[in-house]
């Protein structure tokens, strides 16, 4: 089956980000959200991400590009849809109650793909009649840049439904990497400890926020250091990532940091709200 329009079901950081690659690669676009305030502020990101492409040389023609984007405000209208990649905020609530609707409007063959960091792709496709026709498809943020996709076999997940989900995939330029369906899958449980030891070591006062990023940029080379990357990713998606791992991995390592935390309580959630663990306020 060809995919040729792809819906993106959140129009957030990494919706947006998903949409602009698709794009990119000549998928005709469906960008859902709840607004049209919410999907015209998506499409400003994505032109600027995809000028910032076209200067690179990636892309050929940024309003192509942008004319493939079509604004969705009602689930209804991705019915036509070949592929679906959901993108909403990480609650598995929420997610599940979207998926049902999802099963409700898409046509049967279509693939049901979630773009979760961590919520159990057995449960949301538990919500489908199609439990064989969803996968995660898990980015890494920012989507433009990072080559990187999960590729998350549910325990129904048919092999029809991984083939096309991984060939999706590298159609959009991506590496996929097979993962089983457990908790935070590789990525998420291997880096959210490591952001929540920092946080740690912040709040303990072993450091300042700087020197722990600078130990983690000049001693390890990661392009930035954990507090700056929790400040990219979102305070609250790393905090809803953590009380999934401690949750359902049951290990005190897993227990998410008070600082971490008492930031999301303030409404600090890293660059999206301008202020972090750093300050992205203009002066
Ligand atoms: N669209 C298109 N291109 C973009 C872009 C966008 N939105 N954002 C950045 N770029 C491109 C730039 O044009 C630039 O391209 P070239 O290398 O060809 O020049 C390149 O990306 C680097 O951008 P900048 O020079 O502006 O910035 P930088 O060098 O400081 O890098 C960074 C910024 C890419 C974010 C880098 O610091 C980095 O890789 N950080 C680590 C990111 C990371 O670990 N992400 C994973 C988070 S975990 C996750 O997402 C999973 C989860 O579930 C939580």
């Amino acid at each position: 089956m060809s995919i040729t329009t792809l819906a993106v079901i959140g129009a957030g950081t990494m919706g947006h980000g998903i949409a602009q690659v698709a794009a990119a690669h000549g998928l005709n676009v469906l960008l859902h959200d709840v607004s049209l305030d919410l999907i015209h502020a998506a499409r400003e990101r994505i032109r600027r991400g995809l000028e910032r492409m076209a200067e690179k040389g990636k892309v050929v023609n940024v309003e192509l590009a942008l004319g493939r984007i079509t604004a969705a405000t009602q689930v209804e209208d991705v019915s036509l849809a070949d592929f679906v990649i959901e993108a909403v905020v990480e609650n598995a609530e929420v997610k599940g109650d979207l998926f049902r609707r999802l099963d409700a409007v898409c046509r049967p063959h279509v693939i049901l793909a979630s773009n979760t960091s961590s919520i159990s792709i057995t449960r949301l496709a538990a919500a489908t009649q199609r439990p064989d026709k969803v996968i995660g498809l898990h980015f890494f943020n920012p989507v433009p840049v990072m080559s990187l996709v999960e590729v998350i076999r549910g325990m129904q997940t048919s092999d029809a439904t991984l083939r096309t989900t991984i060939t999706l995939a590298e159609t959009l330029g991506k590496t996929p990497v097979e993962v089983k369906d457990t908790p935070g899958f590789i990525a998420n449980r291997m880096l959210l400890p490591f952001i929540n030891e920092a946080c740690y070591a912040l709040m303990e006062g072993v450091a300042s926020a700087e020197n722990i990023d600078k130990v983690a940029q000049l001693g390890f080379n990661h392009p930035m250091g954990p507090l700056a990357l929790a400040d990219l990713i979102g305070l609250d998606v790393c905090l809803a990532i953590l009380e999934v791992l401690h949750r359902e991995l049951g290990e005190d390592k897993y227990r998410p940091c008070p600082l971490l935390r008492k930031y999301v309580e303030a409404g600090w959630l890293g660059r999206k709200t301008g202020k972090g663990f750093y300050s992205y306020r203009e002066q």
